[in-house]
């Protein structure tokens, strides 16, 4: 249903666990991303697709309260957020779907390369809910996994509902690269290493 072609292996929980304030700092910069990118699609094409603009903002509005609640527990752990590090990932994401733009319009691509950011840390988050020792830790992930797999269904949605066909034809190619992609990433303590 994630699209995911390339599952993580489990064992990626053990070097999130190995180094929670790490992984947290991480987290909470790619909530803020997540916020920022909404806003920067509004900020691009509310001219020309206004129909992104509600649930767009909406969903600036809820990453941004994502942040504030990993930002809470990480002050609560009596630690301090580090600067936000290149995100491999998604630059890798963001570079194949520019290598063949001529088979999509921007705007898909930057819909589908949001979905599957989205898709992606779902998958993570529900890891962690899984095998993280610590039980208030694992049901904030759980919480957020379902968060995760609703702005995925956003963005896909919002791409089908505009785009009908060529949006599915392209999420296919997009999964086939995404998949290479997560399965040459070294694995590490952030949501998408
Ligand atoms: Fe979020
Ligand atoms: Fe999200």
């Amino acid at each position: 249903m994630l699209n995911l072609l390339e599952p993580t292996p489990p064992h990626w929980v053990e070097h999130a666990s190995a180094d929670l304030p790490r992984l947290l700092s991480d987290h909470a910069h790619c909530e803020l991303k997540a916020a920022q990118s909404a806003l920067s699609l509004v900020g691009r094409y509310a001219g020309e697709a206004p129909e992104l603009v509600e649930p767009l903002v909406a969903l600036a509005k809820e990453e941004t309260q994502h942040y504030q609640l990993v930002h809470q527990r990480i002050a609560a752990r009596g630690e301090r957020m580090a600067l936000p590090a290149s995100d491999k990932y998604v630059r890798s994401l963001q570079q194949a779907a520019r290598e063949d733009h001529r088979e999509a319009p921007a705007l898909l691509d930057r819909l589908l390369v949001c979905a599957f950011i989205e898709a992606r840390s779902c998958e993570r988050f529900k890891l962690l809910s899984e095998h993280l020792p610590d039980p208030d830790l694992a049901e904030f992930y759980a919480a957020l996994m379902v968060s995760e797999a609703r702005h995925y269904r956003l963005f896909s949605g919002l791409a089908e509902a505009r785009f009908g066909q060529a949006a599915r034809t392209r999420m296919q190619r997009l999964a086939e690269r995404e998949a290479a992609i997560a399965a040459h990433l070294p694995l590490g303590p952030t949501v998408h290493g």
